[in-house]
């Protein structure tokens, strides 16, 4: 097998911020790209330089060349698009969520295991800086023994493409979910939802979905440890948060806060090593993870350095704390049977259905619902 993957990416709002790290990770050959309007198609092409355009995805499918699929298309599309790659043949990155039903989820695991190809869900806040540094903080003990997590997902989606319009904020959940479970390498075994408040009525009928806001607690398997999400989109005064709050018997982290702001760690005073209250908490700067990636694409953790270079004008959350060149590497190194792809179909699922059950259970007052296994 070559070292170098070819790649296709399908969907070209968001997708196209990949092209450039593609192109420059030593493993890839940024080889097509597939949108079906052929003039914005042929935009992208052009100032990118990738001559294999596809406006049909079935087609892009049926190309030898295409090794693997990075798939940037709307949410429904997802599952669909994943499912029929993995069948011809392909390596699959799919954006967040992975599925919006239990039966696209467990098609997923299934059509993986029989086609032997990658599948993993491009989740960026487990490659985020943020993330990194509390998992590095817990991987060296110093958080001590985790007792409770915390994510929240806020963003106000006015205006954004009809999709999203009344969309259950739990069926995009991932971005809150999945720090909770990755830090401690579990998934999710059951889930209990409360919805909350009510968005426009006009709204409400396009997924049969009234809440404003869900917010959710779920058991970690194997584990005495629990995680607790909140998420809204619609008719809420919150532009934008995503954050992850771990607490630990030494020290707790807490990235809840204003975007850009610095996170804060809380340390646990004891009799040995007392501390003045104003000592206890303390702003923290993250570093940066760029050196677990090739040389090439390590500037591509800096927002700002893609915007200017590329001249992208629309890079969406900032570049999502550094996260797309560490999703592209893992990718690629999972492609190529380097490591394993993180997370991998079981665990891109679980962290999906926690909020698809989620909603399931805000539906019914509150019922808990277990998370099915595949
Ligand atoms: N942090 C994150 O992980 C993150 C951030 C932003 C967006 N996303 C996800 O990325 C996806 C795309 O977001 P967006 O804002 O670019 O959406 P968008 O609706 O603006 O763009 C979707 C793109 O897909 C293309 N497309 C649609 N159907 C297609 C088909 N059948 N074949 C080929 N191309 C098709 C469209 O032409 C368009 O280029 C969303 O599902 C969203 O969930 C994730």
């Amino acid at each position: 097998m070559s070292d170098k993957v070819r790649v296709a990416i399908i969907g070209l709002g968001f997708g196209a911020e990949f092209i450039p790290i593609y192109q420059r990770h030593p493993n890839a050959e940024m080889y097509a790209i597939c949108r079906r309007n052929r003039q914005e198609l042929d935009a992208i092409g052009d100032k990118f330089g990738v001559k294999t355009r596809y406006t049909s995805y079935e087609q892009l499918l049926q190309d030898p060349n295409v090794d693997a699929v990075h798939i940037n298309s709307p949410i429904a599309d997802h599952a669909p698009q994943s499912i029929a790659a993995l069948k011809a043949g392909k390596h699959v990155a799919s954006t967040v969520p992975a599925a919006t039903t239990i039966e696209e989820c467990r098609d997923i695991v299934e059509t993986q295991r029989r086609s032997r190809k990658v599948y993993m869900m491009m989740e960026t806040v487990v490659y985020s800086r943020e993330y990194l540094f509390a998992k590095e903080l817990y991987d060296k003990g110093e958080l001590g023994r985790i007792q409770f997590l915390r994510g929240s997902h806020q963003q106000d989606m006015d205006g954004w493409p009809g999709y999203w319009e009344g969309f259950p904020p739990m069926h995009y959940a991932t971005h809150c979910v999945s720090p909770c479970l990755a830090i401690l390498g579990k998934h999710a075994e059951h889930v209990v939802c409360h919805g909350s408040g009510r968005i426009d009525e006009t709204l409400i009928p396009k997924y049969g979905s009234p809440f404003a806001i869900e917010t959710a607690t779920f058991k970690l398997r194997d584990s005495d440890v629990c995680g607790e999400v909140t998420r809204s989109l619609f008719n809420t005064a919150r532009q934008y948060r995503e954050s992850f709050d771990v607490y630990g018997s030494k020290q707790s982290f807490e990235w809840q806060q204003v975007e850009n702001e610095a996170p804060v760690i809380h340390t646990k005073s004891t009799a040995q090593a007392p501390l003045g209250e104003a000592e206890i908490p303390r702003r923290v700067k993250v570093p940066d993870y760029a050196h677990l990636l090739p040389e090439p694409i390590r500037r591509f953790t800096q927002p700002a350095a893609i915007q200017d270079a590329e001249h992208l004008s629309f890079l969406q959350g900032g570049g999502h704390g550094g996260s797309h060149p560490h999703l592209v590497h893992n990718f690629l190194m999972a492609c190529l049977g380097k490591q394993p792809g993180m997370p991998d179909a079981e665990t891109s699922v679980n962290w999906t259905m926690v909020g698809i059950c989620a909603h399931q259970s805000a539906l019914k007052g509150g019922e808990k619902i277990q998370i099915p296994r595949f």
